[in-house]
């Protein structure tokens, strides 16, 4: 039987199926749950913190079982590019953009909203972490506020969102100001994120 809790089964899963990290499975978790990801003609979407590529990886292999009109168009940005060892070709897609730089700078910022507005935004970026909670989660909570910013003004009316926090600090204050931008706001944990890990997801849908 597989054994689920071991660390390295989502680990070893993934590769074998292609993706370049584990986190493919949180994504496809929220994406099963909420439906967020349905293919047509004008879906935009906006990978933050996309590196090394599971994520977008997943919404390229959605679009390209589609028809080339109704593929629609995924931006991704990291700090770090994207690895090349699973894609096979996707991220040199026409319908794919990927910028390498930090979303808290304004050139990044300029270049990707050129690119929108997007009708999802999803965000897995993550600081590197030091060990301190305090500090890890309050890093956290910055780059979700970043997110957040971005939502605000590429995200279209109905967008939806997904946003990874640390939990603790005051992420409790991000998912309030949430309710005020989406019709529905809510705190997700996927099954597939370690027990012990201290992340979660905030998903908007449908912006106000
Ligand atoms: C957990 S990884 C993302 C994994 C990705 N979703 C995947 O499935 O392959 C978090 C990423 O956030 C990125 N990141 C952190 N701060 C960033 C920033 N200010 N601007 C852009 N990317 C950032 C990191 O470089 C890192 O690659």
């Amino acid at each position: 039987m597989a054994d689920y809790k071991k660390p390295d089964y989502w680990q070893q899963k993934a590769r074998k199926e292609g993706y370049p990290a584990r986190s493919v499975y949180k994504l496809k978790e929220i994406d099963e749950k909420f439906d967020l990801l349905k293919n047509s003609r004008s879906s935009r979407i906006l990978d933050i913190g996309a590196a090394p590529g599971s994520w977008s990886l997943y919404v390229l292999r959605k679009m390209d079982a589609h028809s080339e009109a109704m593929r629609g168009f995924l931006a991704a940005v990291d700090l770090s590019p994207l690895s090349r060892e699973y894609d096979k070709g996707l991220f040199d897609s026409s319908n794919f953009f990927f910028i390498q730089g930090d979303i808290t700078s304004a050139v990044i910022r300029e270049t990707i909203t050129a690119k929108g507005p997007y009708s999802t935004i999803i965000s897995d970026a993550a600081p590197a972490t030091t060990g301190n909670h305090t500090v890890d989660a309050a890093r956290s909570l910055g780059l979700a506020e970043e997110v957040i910013v971005y939502a605000e003004n590429v995200l279209s009316s109905r967008g939806n969102l997904v946003v990874k926090v640390f939990q603790g600090g005051d992420s409790g204050a991000l998912l309030k100001h949430m309710k005020t931008l989406f019709r529905t706001a809510k705190s997700f944990k996927p099954e597939t994120c370690r027990s012990e890990s201290v992340e979660t997801y905030f998903i908007g849908l449908e912006k106000r």
